[in-house]
């Protein structure tokens, strides 16, 4: 009897466990950062959505010779890294222990962060 109800036990918790580790875990990009309406982040490429952005706001102090905080974001495999090292979103979203960027102008909109959040959390392609 009482092996029993200790069996009965195990069961229950490990069946609150399996439910409570579920309830934590998402792979679906769209349940992650739900979509405004307003904010397309279907499809998100990198050609169309994320060099554009860099380029636009990034690349005049992060290229050449002697790029900002020695960090270049001019090509592909450059930002790959500032992505895979968590510098590119620490700095955009102005988390701390990163310096805001883009440095001394205003934040990106929500919008081309949650693009880029999108981005990396996806794997970075190159497409
Ligand atoms: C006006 C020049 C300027 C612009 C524009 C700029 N940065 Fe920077 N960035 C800097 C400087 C200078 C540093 C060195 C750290 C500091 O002085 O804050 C830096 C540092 C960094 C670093 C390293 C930060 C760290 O804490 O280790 C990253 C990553 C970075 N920038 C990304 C970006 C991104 C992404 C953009 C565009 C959204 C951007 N920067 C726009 C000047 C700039």
């Amino acid at each position: 009897m009482v092996h029993l109800i200790i069996r009965k036990a195990t069961l229950i918790t490990g069946i609150a466990a399996i439910a409570l580790l579920s309830s934590c875990y998402y792979d679906n990009v769209e349940e992650l950062y739900p979509q405004s309406p307003d904010c397309d982040t279907t499809n998100i490429s990198y050609a169309t959505d994320i060099f554009p952005v860099i380029d636009a706001n990034c690349i005049a102090c992060h290229s050449g010779s002697a790029p900002s905080g020695n960090v270049s974001l001019s090509n592909y495999s450059e930002i790959l890294a500032a992505s895979q090292n968590g510098s590119l979103l620490g700095t955009i979203k102005h988390e701390p222990g990163w310096s805001p960027m883009p440095k001394n102008g205003n934040k990106l909109d929500d919008c081309t962060i949650s693009k880029l959040e999108v981005w990396v959390a996806v794997g970075s392609p190159d497409n």
